[in-house]
């Protein structure tokens, strides 16, 4: 019997496109028992904004908050998202900060670190990988993932190629990630079918969004194309911006014989736990219904929506809205000098920003913003296709050459530890907090001393209790 697995992304993709990942574990602790027993491929919970969400909003522990998830479900693949060499953000960390990252999170309970890089320059997620082999248990999982983007070089044997690059490499499964929505349902099946050809019996997964409006029909070519495992939400928190929908997607499978491993009883029980809690953000702002909306947009101008609603915005602000087509148009050529990079943060801004420009000033390339300068000096890694080459001599000069954006990572120093560890000084309770702090260091600080000074408070309440009942 054909077997389509599932991953339920409410913890972290859905929650985090819905609601700008401001979902509190206590919101949702009462489900997770239930979850762990649904049959889920894995649960994504971890990782992405998670995060940082949890330091800067949600006054959570993130490392506490993935314990405690382990905790309830014990029998299910945790998951989570991983940015290469940014780990969860967007500045290039040394390896051994990345390979500590790693060691934690699966030691708190990570199953599978699914990797990525948004240039898809695989020698930023090279350490990642590693560092999984080596710290890995019996059901770790190193997921190697493909950025998916559209461009003139972007054709399904480049993606054939890629596949067959992260298998040399040692992943165990690959995940084409479609950030934006745009994979189409015809583009799904030459593409599912070339890789799965190519690549043999690996595990392949299909990530995207509802976004445009392509995600179901996309994933039903994905399933018929040989897809192994799609990427769905629970119903009360998938479309628009979010994935299709767990339940949905389970009937339309069963009515093919396609098995699923899901429990339909359990897959119900947990949409009719997460109805109330769509209706609360709804009614407390946190959800818009615009992000539920579907926008094709990103189908005729070929930019993800987030980053056009960015360009009217900066026109606006500047009073330029009369230039938009003359800036959309833009975009397009300013990919190409760039050597078509995925258009995924930060890359989306960089390029809609200098479009923007190139069109204001009048002239092309006059003024160069610092992040496109430091991407075609090399920094992001290496570009899919060839930078422009006047453009180039423009920023490196007529014989300059770009950096090799591994070499600084390289330097396994321990500096990073060592200054964190003194930063936080007495904040410190654990290697965990070390590692929040590399990463996000003010918001730490912040719930570090938070923590103290409730545990004080606390503590003063407690002998207050005492001495009453000695009296
Ligand atoms: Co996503």
């Amino acid at each position: 019997m054909k077997k389509v697995q599932i991953t339920e992304t409410v913890l972290r993709d859905a929650q985090q496109s819905l609601i700008a990942t401001r979902m509190p574990y206590d919101d949702y602790e009462d489900i997770l028992d239930d979850m762990n027993k649904a049959g889920y491929y894995s649960v994504e919970c971890w990782g992405g904004a998670t995060f940082d969400s949890c330091l800067r909003y949600l006054d959570e522990d993130p490392w506490e908050r993935l314990r405690n998830l382990k905790k309830h479900l014990p029998d299910t693949r945790l998951q989570m998202l991983l940015r290469g060499q940014n780990l969860l953000g967007y500045k290039h960390y040394h390896d051994d900060v990345v390979e500590k990252f790693i060691e934690l999170s699966i030691k708190n309970g990570i199953d599978i670190i699914r990797i990525f890089d948004a240039l898809n320059d695989f020698r930023n997620i090279e350490t990642a990988l590693k560092s999984v082999v080596k710290h890995k248990r019996k059901k770790t999982i190193a997921s190697g993932c493909i950025a998916y983007t559209q461009s003139p070089v972007h054709t399904v044997d480049k993606y054939i190629e890629m596949c067959k690059e992260l298998k040399a490499m040692g992943f165990q499964t690959i995940c084409l990630k479609d950030m934006a929505g745009t994979m189409s349902p015809w583009e799904a099946e030459h593409l599912i079918k070339g890789i799965k050809d190519a690549i043999g019996d690996m595990t392949l997964i299909l990530h995207t969004h509802c976004t445009t409006g392509m995600a179901y029909m996309t994933l039903t070519k994905a399933i018929e194309s040989g897809i192994d495992v799609i990427d769905c939400a629970v119903s009360s928190f998938s479309g628009g911006t979010s994935q299709p929908a767990t339940e949905t997607m389970y009937y339309a499978m069963k009515q093919y014989g396609i098995e699923t491993g899901l429990d339909e009883d359990v897959i119900n029980k947990v949409n009719d736990f997460f109805k109330p809690l769509k209706q609360k953000y709804i009614n407390g702002g946190q959800l818009n219904p615009k992000s539920l909306a579907t926008d094709a947009q990103a189908l005729v101008y070929k930019v993800p929506g987030g980053m056009l609603s960015n360009m009217i915005a900066n026109l606006t602000d500047m009073n330029a809205m009369d230039r938009f087509d003359d800036a959309l148009a833009e975009i397009p050529r300013v990919r190409a000098d760039m050597g078509y990079p995925p258009l995924v943060t930060p890359l989306s801004q960089m390029v809609g920003n200098q479009a923007v420009t190139n069109v204001l000033v009048g002239e092309r390339y006059k003024n160069i913003s610092k992040e496109i300068k430091n991407y075609i000096k090399g920094e992001y890694g290496i570009a899919p296709a060839p930078i422009d080459e006047e453009l180039k001599k423009k920023v490196l000069g007529e014989d300059g050459e770009p950096v090799d954006c591994r070499e600084e990572d390289k330097k396994r120093t321990g500096e990073d530890f060592k200054s964190a560890k003194e930063a936080l000084g007495d904040l410190c309770r654990c290697e965990e907090d070390v590692m929040s702090y590399i990463c996000y260091p003010d918001q730490t600080v912040k719930f570090l001393k938070e923590q103290k000074e409730k545990a004080e408070r606390e503590s003063v309440y407690t002998i207050e209790e005492i001495d009453d009942s000695a009296e």
